[in-house]
């Protein structure tokens, strides 16, 4: 929001030249027989400035005063105006807004950023879709609370603990009954890695139309226990039960779509907490095979509103500028919370694997990594009262839409 600037001490300076400059044009202006009438105005702050007006109140961001100006004064804007190739350059104020004039900057600095907004929105390729945000909506809370409240039910899901694959096992088995009777075929396969004893677990829905190209969404399944004195347990609710549950509703709800027109590929993954262990293989495989994968999501932490409910972070460093766009237009069309634009620093989760193999990747995020849950890697990292279902909600609709949207478009990325 613009900055509104009243009498400062720094202006006091300006505001007694102006007012000794107005002083001597009023006389000049009696002297000379032109009418005295002075009139208060909304006019853009340079040029008040230039004709030596009285500025009532000034918005440096949008550049506009209030200021009080002689009929000489304003034939001077007028001018300056016309000669180049613009109106008069100012706008008469009732006198009610004359004796309010910092209500008005206000009221303009929010209609500028609203301009600002749309003109940001107008970016959108988007078509509002009534079956996609039916879609959507069939998100619930409290479905997703009781599958966090599983996936973070076992003592650690860490890639180096002794029976690292339970987890997997269970959701293999549990994915096989949830998605009977789909729309679809699909396939269901766990990943084995060189690295890591862990295996990824994938689910696999040819396109119809276009199956070569690729539609990933994903998560680490994995979850890890850092701290010194506290024991092995790793329950991981937040870090990362909470992606790793979205994915798994979305699926719930996409399981009555039709078939998409490209392939949709479903991702939990092994051992990124040791270092994007399964992410980095998979997607290594990716490239060595040619293999089109046009757009990727990671849902990494989405259940700590550390920043509000409803305001997400969108990681900006590590990700692909087409889809945090795609993204950002998915958001303002049919999910409505409130973006913020912020930066790991460094690759901290499964999307930078894709962006190293040259796949564009995207991230929605619980918060700002600033006001982000700092009760991960511990055996703090639990379902509290500090969690919102409602705001984690949100980003199983992204996995919902993300699917419908871009699985069922031929939006490429931008060829650099
Ligand atoms: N979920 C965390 C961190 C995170 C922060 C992810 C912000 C997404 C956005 C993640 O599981 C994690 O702990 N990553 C590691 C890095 C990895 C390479 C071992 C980290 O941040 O230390
Ligand atoms: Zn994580």
């Amino acid at each position: 929001m613009g900055k509104i600037v009243r009498s400062t001490n720094s202006g006091k300076g300006i505001e007694m030249l102006s007012f000794l400059i107005f002083n001597v044009v009023v006389l000049f202006t009696q002297a000379h027989d032109v009418s005295t009438k002075s009139e208060t105005v909304l006019t853009n702050l340079d040029q008040a400035r230039a004709v030596g007006g009285v500025i009532l109140s000034q918005d440096v961001v949008t550049n506009l005063a209030v200021a009080y100006l002689t009929q000489l004064q304003l034939n001077q804007l007028s001018i300056l105006n016309h000669s180049q190739g613009k109106c008069a350059g100012f706008e008469r104020l009732t006198a009610t807004e004359a004796n309010q004039p910092g209500v008005i900057l206000s009221n303009l600095a929010t209609a500028d950023l609203k301009i600002k907004t749309l003109s940001l929105a107008k970016k959108t390729i988007l078509t509002w879709n009534e079956d996609f945000q039916k879609m959507a909506d069939l998100a619930n809370p409290n479905q997703l609370q009781e599958t966090v409240a599983w996936i973070s039910s076992y003592p650690s899901r860490y890639n180096k603990a002794p029976n690292p694959n339970q987890h997997v096992d269970d959701l293999k088995n549990r994915l096989q009954q949830w998605l009977q009777g789909a729309k679809w075929n699909f396939q269901i396969e766990t990943i084995d890695h060189h690295s890591t004893k862990q295996k990824t677990l994938r689910v696999t829905i040819p396109g119809k139309s276009r199956p070569q190209e690729v539609i990933v969404m994903g998560g680490h399944f994995d979850s890890i226990n850092q701290g010194y004195f506290s024991g092995d347990l790793s329950p991981g609710a937040d870090d990362n039960a909470s992606g790793s549950a979205n994915l798994i509703e979305a699926l719930k709800i996409l399981k009555n779509s039709e078939q998409p027109e490209r392939t949709w590929e479903f991702y939990w993954y092994a051992g990124e907490e040791s270092g994007l262990l399964g992410s980095a293989e998979i997607s290594k495989l990716a490239k060595e095979q040619s293999k089109n994968v046009i757009a990727v999501l990671q849902l990494d932490m989405t259940l700590f509103p550390g920043s509000g409910e409803h305001v997400v972070g969108l990681i900006t460093d590590y990700t692909s500028p087409w889809l945090r766009d795609i993204l950002t237009s998915i958001n303002s069309t049919y999910v409505k919370a409130r973006l913020v634009d912020d930066k790991c620093g460094y690759g901290c989760s499964d999307h930078a694997s894709w962006h190293r193999q040259g796949y564009h990747a995207v991230t929605p995020f619980e918060a700002t990594t600033s006001t982000m849950n700092h009760y991960i890697h511990t055996e703090k990292d639990v379902i509290d009262t500090r969690l919102s279902f409602l705001h984690s909600n949100s980003f199983t609709k992204y996995t919902v839409l993300f699917a419908l949207v871009l699985g069922n478009s031929d939006m490429q990325p931008p060829v650099f």
